[in-house]
């Protein structure tokens, strides 16, 4: 099998299952709010994993903040933020190639609460026009900056660094989707100077259903889940302890792999260079700009995505058309619409991921039944009905 979307989830790392087995077996389960001793072996356990997030992410300790994931950390970011905006700032800037999660919660708050919504421009490859965001932030008085760091169909990097200096020029929170982000290449909090980061535990390889946000400023934080004081009470609900204890696994062993991230992005390379040198019409998304290592969106013009995905999958390899979120979805994407990719070769596209512990011959095989699908494929007129 050859696994190729780790945007979508990645595979659960072999050092967390490791972990797993071992916790599972010490047999110590209990509520980590208790006072007695196994509750407080749990806490502790929970603080180190923050202490051991805080050093890889470089944040302070205290700025983790644990909870189920992304989507949980962006609804509730947005709504603290959002709930509190005054009247005369009802305004929100973002970009068309947020992930649903981002511009489902904005268009909520653009429907219910009279918000209005300023979209920057993207270039034709895929990223945010930095002089026009600029633009748009002189010109409005805006409650929040939504940027994301890099977007989950074509990997391509949105010059985050910059969108937080602007942001902090006008004293504007920015949020930063780093989801795609945090554990795939190093990245530091504080240096970034963003206001928030959020994290999903599956896209690291630890327990699905664990994550968490990093917060500049907690008191600007509202709790989504009421519970009591667990998280200093800003999102209530028992810990999901052994999620939490895999997210400080996962990170390190992403922390100690970064050097072979390299490694990943070269074979990347080679792999588009050469299915461009054998089929000179297909056409790699984004390709211009600095891209995630491992993220390949490959268009390929007059055949459909999800049958060549289908053909791929008879061979046990398991790649996405534009996302896994919208994998259902014949139509082009949203994000690819926002870039002005034609209806011809949205459709086409497949969304190739994959991660530094993926192997040269990974490649080797997706080339050589890319080209067998394709080939095959070529010969129907897939838009033809
Ligand atoms: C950029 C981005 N933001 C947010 C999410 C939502 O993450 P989750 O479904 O883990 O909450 C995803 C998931 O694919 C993503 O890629």
């Amino acid at each position: 099998m050859l696994y190729a979307d780790y945007n979508g989830s990645s595979p659960m790392l072999n050092e967390v299952k490791d972990y797993l087995r071992l916790r599972m077996q010490s047999n110590i389960f209990a509520n980590p709010n208790a006072i007695h001793s196994l509750g407080q072996k749990i806490n502790s356990a929970i603080n180190e994993s923050r202490k051991t997030l805080a050093q890889y992410c470089g944040c302070d300790p205290y700025q983790i903040i644990f909870n189920s994931g992304a989507s949980e950390g962006i609804t509730q970011i947005l709504s603290s933020i959002l709930n509190e905006a005054r009247e005369d700032q009802k305004i929100i800037i973002t970009s068309p190639i947020e992930h649903s999660v981002v511009l489902n919660i904005l268009e909520h708050y653009e429907k219910v609460k009279g918000f209005k919504i300023i979209y920057t421009n993207v270039d034709l490859h895929g990223q945010v026009d930095l002089n026009h965001l600029r633009e748009l932030i002189s010109e409005y008085k805006c409650a929040i900056v939504c940027v994301m760091a890099v977007n989950n169909e074509t990997g391509v990097f949105q010059p985050y660094q910059e969108i937080a200096s602007l942001c902090k020029e006008v004293s504007v929170p920015y949020f930063c989707d780093t989801t795609q982000l945090i554990g795939k290449v190093p990245f530091n909090f504080n240096e970034s100077q963003l206001d928030y980061a959020v994290c999903s535990g599956h896209k690291l390889g630890a327990l699905p259903g664990s994550g968490f946000m990093i917060i500049k400023d907690r008191t600007q934080l509202k709790p989504l889940i009421f519970g009591s004081s667990q998280e200093g009470g800003q999102r209530g609900g028992t810990q999901n302890y052994l999620g939490i204890e895999t997210l400080a696994i996962a990170m390190k062993e992403h922390f100690n792999s970064y050097s072979l991230i390299n490694n990943l992005e070269q074979e990347k390379l080679l792999f588009e260079k050469n299915m461009k040198i054998n089929f000179p019409e297909v056409q790699i998304i984004g390709e211009d700009h600095p891209r995630l290592p491992g993220t390949t969106l490959i268009g390929l013009a007059g055949i459909h995505g999800q049958a060549v995905q289908i053909e791929l999958e008879a061979q046990d390899i398991f790649v996405t058309t534009s996302s896994a979120c919208t994998d259902n979805n014949p139509e082009t994407s949203k994000v690819l619409k926002a870039m002005g990719v034609n209806e011809d070769i949205g459709r086409s596209v497949i969304r190739i991921s994959l991660s530094p512990s993926c192997l040269k011959e990974d490649y080797s095989k997706l080339s050589k039944a890319l080209g067998q699908a394709y080939l095959k494929l070529k010969k129907i007129d897939a838009f033809g009905y």
